[in-house]
């Protein structure tokens, strides 16, 4: 039995929990949405978002990037927030760093247009700095929606920003990284896996070794469970 007294909001936002505490088992399944209702959940939620208000990162930006892919992949990825050429297309990934992302998933032969593709926040941050901690937590509510809604078979947490919004604070990405991790949103438990960010990996070219150890775990997930691309 878990005593709710012990339990509140800023006992939970201070240990940085996105879980759900509740006495009933936690379930692995879902009832799948139709593909209009995701559609639709996605319209709503890229609503909600549009209307957040005094928010710097909004007002400094251009565009609203919400995300790019397919909608009914089973494998999402989830990076940091938009940067300067995402803000001016409106999508994520679409620079630098989302050609190196193309070029890590082909490798394992995915299309970029085969997966989905997110960030913990929507709005390019001025001067392309990390996000803050007060960010992060207004736009992660929206984030476990939208994996909610695409209830992926597997997210990849691509980078420490996506790392602690999705995993917690307390952890090196050096050390998580390429290791399978359950994480708990919205009471559904998914199967993630933590690699370095396509930014980093364009600063630092000698890591890339670690992430084709990660991107060929992935693929060999993908095969255990045949899921396909
Ligand atoms: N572009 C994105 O969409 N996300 C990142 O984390 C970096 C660049």
């Amino acid at each position: 039995m878990v005593n709710k007294e012990f339990l509140n909001e800023e006992f939970l936002k201070s240990i940085d929990s996105i879980y759900e505490f509740s006495n009933n088992p936690i379930s692995r399944l879902k009832i799948s949405l139709e593909p209009n209702e995701i559609k639709s959940k996605l319209e709503n939620l890229k609503i909600n978002i549009s209307q957040i208000e005094s928010c710097n990162l909004k007002n400094n930006a251009k565009k609203l990037v919400f995300n790019d892919g397919d909608f009914n992949s089973k494998l999402m990825i989830i990076g940091e927030g938009p940067d300067q050429k995402d803000d001016e297309v409106g999508k994520p990934f679409a620079g630098d760093a989302g050609s190196l992302l193309n070029k890590m998933f082909e490798a394992i032969n995915i299309k970029r247009e085969n997966i989905y593709i997110t960030n913990v926040i929507n709005y390019r941050p001025p001067d392309d700095r990390k996000p803050t901690i007060s960010e992060i937590n207004r736009y992660s509510k929206f984030l476990y929606e939208h994996i909610s809604i695409i209830d992926p078979k597997i997210i990849v947490i691509m980078g420490s920003t996506a790392m602690e919004t999705l995993v917690g604070s307390n952890y090196k990405i050096s050390k998580e990284r390429g290791k399978w991790k359950d994480i708990i949103i919205k009471g559904k438990t998914y199967l993630s896996i933590i690699t370095f960010h396509p930014s980093y990996l364009l600063r630092q070219p000698d890591q890339k070794k670690y992430s084709w150890n990660d991107l060929k775990e992935i693929k060999k997930k993908l095969d255990e469970l045949n899921i396909s691309f």
